[in-house]
């Protein structure tokens, strides 16, 4: 009889051994630093993302433009440079339309919505999507009048601070979901209505969540996990409390719904299933009313809400820049009207300012992720089918070729004898038939709420405080929570 002991090295070399063996790369794989079994390449970094950078740094010295890397158990690629970015996204792009999903994702979500959805309810899904948003003006109310009238609400509370130091942060992802909403429930929200803060609320504790251990490992070994109790079964309850308010806003829609005057988002849906009545053969159905509305809340909220605010905080250092777009707006748009996107043409320094706060910001450093579709060959090594593709967005954001002052705030990036110049390689929105379905939206927001804003208000660091650019890691890149005042202006 062995001993007890032998037995378990035994099967515990052996285990390492299938797995290697299991998840060994395929000849030509991109190269990459060593990996431990089960986790990969995740515990060699800290996962403060300071740490991270100075890690990959080196890899990407060591190994070039395509190295591998394994999160957990999930095979990926990090691509650097934009001959190769503009590959996968254009030429090759039928080969990297998915998206990989975790089976976090997969249990809450399946493969339904816009975001991590794939194949052909993500090409209905998005087709529609963006359909709905031109054709919104839905209602009476045109997109942009309904951003223009948010941000009179914006400024009206963040008046209310009379100067006084406070942290935007509240008030300005309140004034950005509210366009989401209207968009989808054919509401505005007040800044105080319980309702609307019990959702936020929500949705800031599923992104905060997401990132645990216990949902990291959940990932990694679901089967098991699904047993054990830990925040991920939080999660999961929460992600159901997140769906059923939107089925309850879907049933008081369908209440008062007319076909001949769609409001939202919600009733559209409504005229597309009533045309698809079999449900074996569409992908219009109540599970991806619910799953599409609840992607573009999340996609729609912190992404520009962030933004928004390095946006306040760069105009809170850097006072002369601040000055110049107040200055552009007195002489273009004046006091006496709102900014609309009709503006933007006439006004080159608050568009670069916009630009620069964007690569500066650099919200998403890897993109959201791809899935290779199909065997494929870049750059002259194997990317196997399955295999995650990140895109160091970065790299193309702080690229010292690119720009003059890569590692500092300048908007005249963005400028050329006074005119805004477009440059190649600025991707916060990333490129292709994947790229941000919101882009224009954002677009809009980020204009109108910036512009309304340095309009009405000069903003500043509160008597006696430095402000920082120190950043934190979630969903996006965020500033540290800060504080600045508000002094108006008239
Ligand atoms: C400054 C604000 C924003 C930034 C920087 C941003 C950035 C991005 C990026 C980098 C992607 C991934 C693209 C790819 O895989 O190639 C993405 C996808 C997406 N974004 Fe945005 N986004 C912003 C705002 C918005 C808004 C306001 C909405 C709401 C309508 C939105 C909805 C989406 C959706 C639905 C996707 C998934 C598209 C798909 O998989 O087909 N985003 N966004
Ligand atoms: C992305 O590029 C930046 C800048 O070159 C670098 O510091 C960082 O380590 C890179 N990250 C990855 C994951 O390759």
């Amino acid at each position: 009889m062995p001993h007890p002991m032998t037995l378990l090295l035994a099967s515990v070399t052996f285990l390492i051994l299938a797995y290697y063996i299991k998840s060994r790369h395929p000849k030509n794989y991109p190269p990459g630093p060593w990996r431990l079994p089960f986790v990969g390449n995740l515990f060699q970094f800290d996962l403060d993302v300071s740490q991270l950078h100075v890690g990959i740094q080196q890899f990407v010295k060591k190994y070039g433009n395509l190295i591998s890397l394994d999160f957990g158990n999930i095979p990926s690629v990090v691509i650097t440079g934009m001959p190769l970015i503009k590959e996968v996204f254009s030429q090759m792009e039928q080969n990297f339309l998915k998206r990989p999903i975790t089976p976090l994702r997969e249990h809450i979500f399946n493969n339904n919505g816009l975001v991590f959805s794939s194949g052909q309810i993500w090409k209905e899904q998005r087709r529609f999507a963006l359909m709905t948003f031109k054709n919104f003006g839905l209602g009476k109310k045109s997109l942009e009048q309904r951003i223009q009238e948010e941000a009179l609400h914006l400024a009206d509370v963040i008046g209310e601070e009379k100067g006084q130091p406070f942290d935007p942060n509240f008030k300005i992802t309140n004034g950005v979901s509210n366009i989401i909403c209207s968009i989808t429930f054919g509401k505005r929200f007040e800044y105080d209505d319980g309702q609307f803060q019990e959702l936020l609320k929500l949705i800031n504790e599923v992104i905060c969540l997401e990132a645990s251990m216990m949902c990291v490992l959940y990932n990694v070994f679901p089967s098991i996990m699904k047993y054990l109790p830990g925040s991920h079964q939080t999660v999961f309850r929460k992600w159901e409390k997140l769906k059923l308010f939107v089925s309850q806003m879907m049933d008081s829609h369908r209440k008062d719904w007319n076909p001949e005057e769609p409001r939202d988002f919600i009733d559209a849906f409504f005229t597309e299933m009533a045309k698809h009545p079999d449900k074996t053969t569409t992908s219009f159905n109540e599970e991806n009313l619910i799953c599409s509305t609840l992607d573009l809340l999340v996609a729609g909220t912190e992404t520009t809400s962030v933004t928004l605010l390095w946006a306040l905080l760069y105009m809170s250092i850097h006072q002369e820049v601040q000055e110049k777009v107040q200055a552009e707006i007195d002489r273009v748009i004046g006091h006496g009207r709102q900014p609309g996107t009709a503006d933007r043409e006439s006004m080159p320094y608050t568009n670069a300012v916009i630009h620069e706060v964007q690569r500066m910001g650099n919200i998403n450093p890897l993109n959201v992720p791809r899935e290779v579709t199909a065997d494929s060959t870049l750059a002259g090594f194997h990317l196997p089918k399955g295999t995650m593709v990140l895109t160091n967005l970065t790299a193309l954001h702080r690229d010292p070729k690119e720009w003059a002052t890569p590692d500092t705030f300048n908007p005249e990036h963005f400028l050329e004898n006074g005119q805004f110049k477009k440059r190649e390689s600025f991707l916060p929105f990333s490129m292709g038939k994947r790229a941000c379905l919101g882009e224009q939206l954002a677009r809009s927001e980020l204009f109108i709420f910036f512009t309304a804003l340095i309009q009405k208000f000069t903003f500043k660091p509160p008597v006696n405080e430095k402000l920082s650019l120190k950043f934190r890691m979630g969903l996006t890149i965020s500033p540290v929570s800060y504080r600045i005042c508000a002094v108006p202006r008239l």
